[in-house]
């Protein structure tokens, strides 16, 4: 059976789940649901980055100590993900003794190979921020948040001989260009690498912070968050035992968008490197969501939470949205506007317009019960059957390049064709005459097809949608992928139907 491994990234516990870091987890559980769809075993990981400066500061500013505060937090967002309906497998946060373990016995295994060394550096550190600084980042040689000259210090630390390996990074991203998608970023990190390579300061001093996984071999120093987070895509398969790590492992699809696309671009594969196991499959990066306004932030109070989108709009319509506002890859704008335009022209009209008249139609003329189709097809019919067909195939194709936005296009251009169909045939207009009758119930049973398929093929991206759609065709999970023309058993009664989505008036109610 073919495999496939996604992550998303482990989201620092110092801020609550907000529109960007449900866009990922979203699109990395329509990717999961989509490759179980095509007969894959997919397995889908999330979490939470527990460590660091930054949330033992959010922790104090709480009140709580780092724990107390990373377990609200996490409990946050892992209730969060379950409330959103995303199918993930495990859910692991960085201060999960495994995980500890884990990273702890990869820094041993890369130390006592001479890959770590210890060092002076010096830098620019700003107490305020609680980092160092390079001489561009400064403003006028002051920190830009604190506009405070920062302290020059000079500490002893731990560091990772990443520059060494430069060569053999450019090397597999030349070799493998699928390595990093889309080709800007890679591109992007190419860029980068044109520079020297410097190694990477892997420890901070328990002095200055004592919330991370201690260093295995010298406790005065902890882990830098970064170099003990990107482990956890490796600590997770390890934790889940059996042939988990060589089976998928190579098959670890990591989505993030472009913020963090160095540790995951550089830091990360040489970090591999060093521990002997082989590169992930594919890095997806996408854009930035941002607002009308511009940037999302609290002090702007404009920060979009998914549960309140859920209860406002419902999941399913979020999803579609988030799917097919953002082109994968592209910075996205975010407006309540927007979505409701969406829901109301894309879901209420086009999708539960179409639904809705076929399933009225079938139990006004039948009483719900599918027609027989004869054994020569209309041309039209023929034509309804192949149009779906192909934007079944272009959606496969859009999907393998994650052009999420045009997959759903193909579906809706099926969609529109669909209700030209209606308008076209007319079955309103022939079930007047009795002699058309037969044929009316041919035009209905195709109509419905198109509804089993739209079942099928929505899943990944609206899956409660689908499942009501299968429950008004009254069929099970295995009714859906007969071929067209064969998804019915002959005398098959279906349901009436009910309003799938309803237009929501412009000040947001339904
Ligand atoms: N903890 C690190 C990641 C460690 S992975 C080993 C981190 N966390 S984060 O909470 O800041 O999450 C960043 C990620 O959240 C982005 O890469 C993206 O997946 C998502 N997004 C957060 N804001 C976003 C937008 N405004 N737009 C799109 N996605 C963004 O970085």
């Amino acid at each position: 059976m073919e495999r496939i491994y996604i992550t998303t990234p482990l989201y620092y516990v110092n801020a609550e789940p907000h529109l960007g870091h449900t866009y990922t987890t979203v699109v990395a559980d329509t990717l999961k649901r989509y490759y179980r769809s095509i007969g894959y075993d997919a397995f889908l990981l999330t979490g939470t980055d527990e460590h660091g400066d930054k949330i033992a500061q959010a922790a104090a500013a709480n009140g709580l100590d780092p724990k107390a505060y990373a377990d609200r937090v996490s409990d946050l967002f892992r209730s969060t993900w379950d409330a959103c309906g995303i199918a993930y497998d495990h859910f692991i946060r960085t201060t999960d003794g495994y995980h500890t373990k884990f990273v702890q016995s990869v820094l041993q295994k890369i130390y006592d190979a001479g890959e770590i060394y210890f060092g002076e550096y010096g830098g620019f550190y700003c107490y305020g921020c609680e980092r160092f600084y390079t001489e561009k980042e400064l403003v006028d040689g002051k920190c830009p948040d604190h506009q405070k000259a920062p302290d020059y210090i000079s500490e002893k630390n731990y560091f990772f001989r990443m520059g060494k390996y430069q060569q053999r990074l450019i090397d597999a991203l030349q070799a493998r260009p699928e390595l990093i998608r889309p080709e800007r970023y890679r591109s992007e990190v190419l860029a980068f690498l044109r520079e020297p390579l410097e190694d990477l300061c892997i420890s901070r001093p328990t002095s200055r912070l004592q919330w991370g996984i201690a260093l295995p071999f010298d406790s005065n120093y902890v882990t830098y968050v970064w170099f003990d987070a990107l482990l956890n895509y490796v600590s997770a398969l390890e934790h889940r035992g059996g042939e988990s790590i060589a089976v998928l492992w190579p098959k670890a699809n990591h989505l993030i968008a472009k913020d963090i696309l160095k540790p995951h671009g550089i830091y990360w594969p040489t970090m591999l490197m060093a521990a002997g196991l082989p590169l992930y499959d594919h890095l997806h990066v996408h854009g930035y969501w941002n607002m009308d306004s511009g940037k999302m932030s609290k002090s702007l109070g404009n920060v979009i939470r998914p549960l309140e989108m859920k209860a406002r709009f419902g999941m399913d319509a979020f999803r579609y949205f988030l799917l097919r506002e953002m082109a994968f890859g592209q910075d996205a704008k975010f407006s309540e506007e927007a979505l409701v335009t969406r829901i109301n022209a894309d879901l209420a009209n086009n999708l539960g317009n179409f639904v809705s008249r076929a399933l009225a139609m079938q139990q006004k003329y039948f009483d719900g019960v599918v027609q027989p189709l004869s054994a020569n097809w209309a041309s039209e019919d023929v034509k309804l059957r192949d149009i779906f067909a192909a934007a079944e195939f272009d959606l496969k194709s859009q999907m393998e390049e994650l052009q999420f936005h045009r997959a759903l296009e193909a579906v809706w251009s099926a969609l529109d064709h669909a209700n030209r169909y209606i308008v076209q045939t007319a079955p309103f207009t022939l079930i007047k005459d009795a002699e058309k009758k037969a044929r009316v119930g041919e035009l209905l049973h195709h109509l419905l097809e198109a509804v089993r398929t739209l079942s099928r093929v929505l899943a990944p991206f609206m899956p409660e949608t689908a499942v009501q759609l299968r429950d008004l065709l009254a069929l099970g999970d295995d009714g859906l992928n007969a071929p067209w023309g064969q998804g019915f058993a002959a005398g098959h009664k279906i349901n009436p139907p009910k309003v799938l989505f309803p237009r929501i008036e412009s000040n947001g109610k339904k």
